[in-house]
């Protein structure tokens, strides 16, 4: 039975019942971290699969030889997707790397007292919107997007699949910041200084890399090389899944796209909605000052 249309409502968050359960998401959340894993985590279209390229290619030092041959979802699953323990057995390397779109909150009584090393990648809020917004568009396990006013107004809201971006932001860098085992990434950063972020990356995972190696990865994760690497442009993708024909996956990977989309009266109404929601909290974001 295609599960394309079943929305799995858990702890009062929507999720695309495509490739989550309520026993997988439960499972998530009793997971046994080893002190090896690596974790990405981030809320969706923030730089997700990027990441997951850079710390392949980490741990490779820039031989795209696995990021090229294995998909990104088999080298570095979703914990909360079904297929992930049968992936992390399959995949018997270390370190494990594993991704999560879970807030904080929900994943972060299984991270109590874990080694794990975790990478918390976050993106100007505007830019993910429009990302996610095209991404709707494509993605036939997510509802209808509607125009870009009314998707706007649920991704304020929090009431989008995997729920609030204010929430996911606040429970991993706000109420995660005495935690040495956590490293932020920002998306703008990567962009900006792709090689000095897989350098600090490289450090926090402790496999530093030399030059030439970290070269290596600059060049295979650029948005040119992502784009034609079949393992993460989700080309491998059924068309029943995702639509090609409406969009690709790996759309323009720009900061400041929401220039092109918001109008002066959207823009008005997301600043005052992200100042009341991000009250309290202390930390300074790159996307703030533009
Ligand atoms: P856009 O839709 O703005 O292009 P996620 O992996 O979290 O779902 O995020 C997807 C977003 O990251 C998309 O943004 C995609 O194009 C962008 N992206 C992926 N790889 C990238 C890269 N190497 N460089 C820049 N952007 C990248």
């Amino acid at each position: 039975m295609s599960r394309l249309d079943v929305i799995e409502m858990f702890h009062g968050i929507s999720f695309p019942g495509h490739l989550h359960t309520q026993d997988s998401l439960q499972l998530a959340l009793k997971f046994q971290f080893q002190d090896t894993d690596i974790l990405i985590t981030s809320y969706p279209k923030s730089g997700t699969t990027w990441m997951q390229e850079i710390v392949t290619l980490i741990f490779s030092r820039g031989d795209p030889h696995l990021s090229q041959t294995v998909p990104n979802w088999a080298r570095a699953p979703w914990l909360e997707h079904y297929y992930c323990a049968a992936m992390l057995e399959a995949a018997s390397t270390t370190p494990r790397i594993i991704t999560t779109h879970l807030p904080h909150h929900l994943l972060g009584p299984a991270l109590q007292g874990s080694k794990a090393k975790i990478i918390y990648v976050s993106r100007n809020p505007k830019d993910v919107a429009v990302s996610f917004y095209y991404f709707h568009k494509m993605a036939n396990f997510l509802p209808d997007a509607g125009s870009f006013a009314e998707f706007l107004n649920q991704f304020l809201e929090g009431t989008l699949h995997f729920g609030s971006w204010f929430d996911h932001i606040k429970g991993w860098t706000c109420q995660t910041a005495t935690m040495n085992n956590l490293l932020n990434v920002t998306y703008e950063e990567m962009s900006m200084d792709l090689h000095g972020t897989i350098k600090r990356i490289g450090s926090f995972l402790q496999c530093p890399l030399v030059e030439d190696e970290i070269s290596n990865c600059v060049k295979h994760c650029s948005f040119s090389s992502m784009k034609d690497n079949k393992m993460v442009n989700h080309t491998l993708t059924p068309e029943e899944i995702m639509d090609h024909s409406k969009g690709s996956f790996m759309r323009n990977g720009e900061t400041g796209d929401w220039k092109n989309m918001f109008t002066e009266e959207q823009n008005q109404c997301f600043e005052s909605v992200y100042k009341s929601k991000m009250q309290g909290c202390t930390l300074k974001f790159v996307w703030e000052d533009t």
